[in-house]
């Protein structure tokens, strides 16, 4: 009886799903609508965002305080929920948290691009400069399609825009033919990977100004590991479960607040928004 309710305990926690800001929003999300008996408790740096021009030592140092405070919450799994922390952290963390799952974002997304693409393809990967620099997504998709071209291109001015709200605009649309006019040229690329899971906001616009490429979007990918992981360790979380999912920011802004009823596509009052300082 005892150890019955111990695994109920255990399979109703809450995960933890953290990015440098909002765009770990896209996972949430897809956790919200593809398993959406699994509880979230959700960590948004969004006073220190973003991460993807920092140095590493820096992105360790915060992912360490951010993962710490989430374990607190005795979350039974982290989810990467940001591809720098992911391209940087995710040893660090395995190591410093043995007994939990901790699912990167990079891996997932490269499986999928094996999925579909062959030599034929040219594959392009658009993220922050830490990641792309890392060069961890041309790694992981080279070791799945040996043979086929992955080129790469660091993206750094779309988080704070995206951060910012200015998504359905002519300054975002100038800024991605800035960055991608000739990256992407006369069918150089055929296959974008949305490498920082901020990019799925302006997946749409990306869609319309280059209407012939493919698109692989991470955050949608990371939820089937996510789901194959909890499985596996029998901790998939009932129908009964009567948790709530709680979003914590490091500085509760009107933006973020707007951001996250506009990514959730709900109200404000149906959100449990909480503020929390890291650097105390
Ligand atoms: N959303 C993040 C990612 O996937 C990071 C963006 C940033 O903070 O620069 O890389």
């Amino acid at each position: 009886m005892y150890q019955e309710n111990i695994t109920a305990l255990k399979k109703d926690a809450p995960i933890g799903v953290f990015d440098s800001g909002i765009g770990g929003l896209t996972v949430a999300r897809e956790i919200m609508r593809q398993i959406p008996n699994e509880k979230i408790i959700y960590f948004g740096d969004t006073a220190r965002t973003p991460y993807g021009s920092k140095a590493v030592s820096t992105v360790r140092k915060y992912t360490e305080q951010i993962t710490d405070f989430l374990v607190s919450k005795d979350v039974k799994m982290l989810v990467i929920a940001c591809n720098t922390i992911s391209s940087t952290c995710l040893d660090m963390l395995r190591e410093r948290f043995p007994q939990l799952p901790v699912i990167g974002i990079i891996q997932p997304a490269a499986q999928k691009v094996a999925s579909i693409c062959s030599e034929e393809n040219s594959i392009g990967v658009i993220a922050t400069k830490v990641t792309i620099n890392s060069g961890a997504y041309q790694k992981a998709i080279k070791d799945l399609v040996p043979q086929c071209n992955v080129a790469a291109k660091a993206a750094p001015a779309f988080v704070p825009l995206i951060e910012e709200g200015i998504i359905d605009n002519e300054i975002m649309d100038l800024t991605i033919h800035y960055y991608m006019d000739d990256f992407i040229g006369d069918g150089k690329i055929d296959t974008l990977v949305l490498g920082c899971t901020h990019y799925p906001l302006i997946r749409k616009n990306i869609e319309r100004l280059f209407p012939k490429l493919r698109i692989v979007d991470p955050s949608r990918e990371i939820i089937g590991r996510v789901k194959k992981v909890l499985a596996e360790r029998d901790e998939l979380a009932g129908r009964d479960n009567d948790r709530e999912n709680i979003f914590y920011a490091s500085d509760l802004s009107e933006n973020f607040t707007n951001m996250i009823e506009k990514i959730l596509e709900t109200e404000r009052s149906n959100l449990i928004l909480k503020f929390k300082n890291l650097e105390l």
